[in-house]
């Protein structure tokens, strides 16, 4: 993936999420420091940010969004309505606004951006929807665009997120089908990995071993069906010998339902995600 051109970056509600931002795309060489401004609420945060980061710092969201030509935007969904009602006035059409927050449509950012305003605010307004392993470089985001934005914002949104893992353009429709794999995903694969490696216990290995053994499983399997491109079950095949130890294992595995459930877990939480958002 190419390099996405910038400019200059104002990340508001730099926590968690925005710090692995801001350090993938520095690593990633997109941007440098000295062009990133980032807000938060506590002095604390702020005086790690400038101090422990370096980036520039401020408290005040709407003077951060100001010179900016991208704003991230990485506040928790509980003040969204008044820090986009804050930062609205700032902004002009010619500035783009890729947000992460969770369950809130392009729709209403655009709304809220525009609530203390006379007019509705034209500006492009890119919507992605990433998971925890973005914070350490192999996060999948789906990226999508609201009502002004282009091709080329998609583009930024899918090149941005390409920073810290993979990443891809969806329509907005399939939103909450992406919180309910990818994103709730994450939490269902550590319990297949700490039920593998329970069972790795059960048949004498130490826990740490079992878990390390686990994790890796699930990290080669991964990879092998992303770079081999092959179907799962051709990859299943594989590794199951006629009257061999796996076809054993699937056996029980079949038995105890495990496919049902992982398909009623992607079913619920996309139902869930959907509860979410009004
Ligand atoms: N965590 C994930 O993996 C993940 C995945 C997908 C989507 N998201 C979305 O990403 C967003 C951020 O999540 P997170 O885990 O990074 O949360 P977080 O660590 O709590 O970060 C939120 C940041 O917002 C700052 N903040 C609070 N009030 C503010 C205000 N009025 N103005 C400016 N900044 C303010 C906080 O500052 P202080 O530190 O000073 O309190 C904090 O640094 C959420 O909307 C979430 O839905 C997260």
């Amino acid at each position: 993936m190419s390099k996405p051109n910038l400019g200059r970056l104002a990340v508001i509600g730099a926590g968690k999420m925005g710090e692995a931002l801001i350090t993938g795309l520095v690593d990633h060489g997109a941007i440098r420091l000295a062009e990133i401004v980032a807000t938060a609420q506590r002095p604390e945060r702020l005086a790690w940010l400038s101090d422990e980061l370096g980036v520039e710092s401020c408290s005040n969201n709407a003077e951060a969004v100001a010179d900016a030509d991208l704003v991230l935007l990485c506040v928790k969904p509980q003040i969204a309505s008044e820090v986009l009602a804050e930062i609205g006035p700032a902004l002009t059409t010619n500035q783009v606004v890729l947000s992460i927050i969770a369950g809130l449509s392009t729709e209403k950012i655009e709304k809220m951006l525009s609530v203390d305003l006379d007019e509705p605010l034209e500006v492009p307004v890119v919507r992605a929807m990433p998971n925890t392993p973005s914070r350490i470089g192999v996060g999948m985001t789906a990226v999508c665009g609201g009502r002004f934005a282009g091709e080329q914002h998609l583009r930024l949104g899918e090149e941005i997120f390409s920073a810290v893992g993979r990443a891809l353009v969806l329509e907005e429709k399939y939103f909450d089908a992406v919180t309910g794999l990818s994103a709730s995903g994450t939490a269902f694969i550590y319990i297949v990995i700490e039920a593998l490696a329970e069972g790795g216990v059960k048949v004498g290995l130490p826990r740490k071993v079992a878990t390390e053994l686990a994790a890796q499983t699930c990290l080669g399997a991964g990879k092998m069906v992303l770079e081999t491109g092959d179907h799962p079950a051709l990859l299943k095949d594989e590794v199951t010998t006629p009257a061999g130890c796996t076809m054993d294992g699937i056996l029980a595995l079949e038995a105890g339902g495990l496919r049902v459930t992982l398909i009623n877990a992607v079913v619920e939480a996309r139902r869930r995600a959907a509860e979410l958002v009004d």
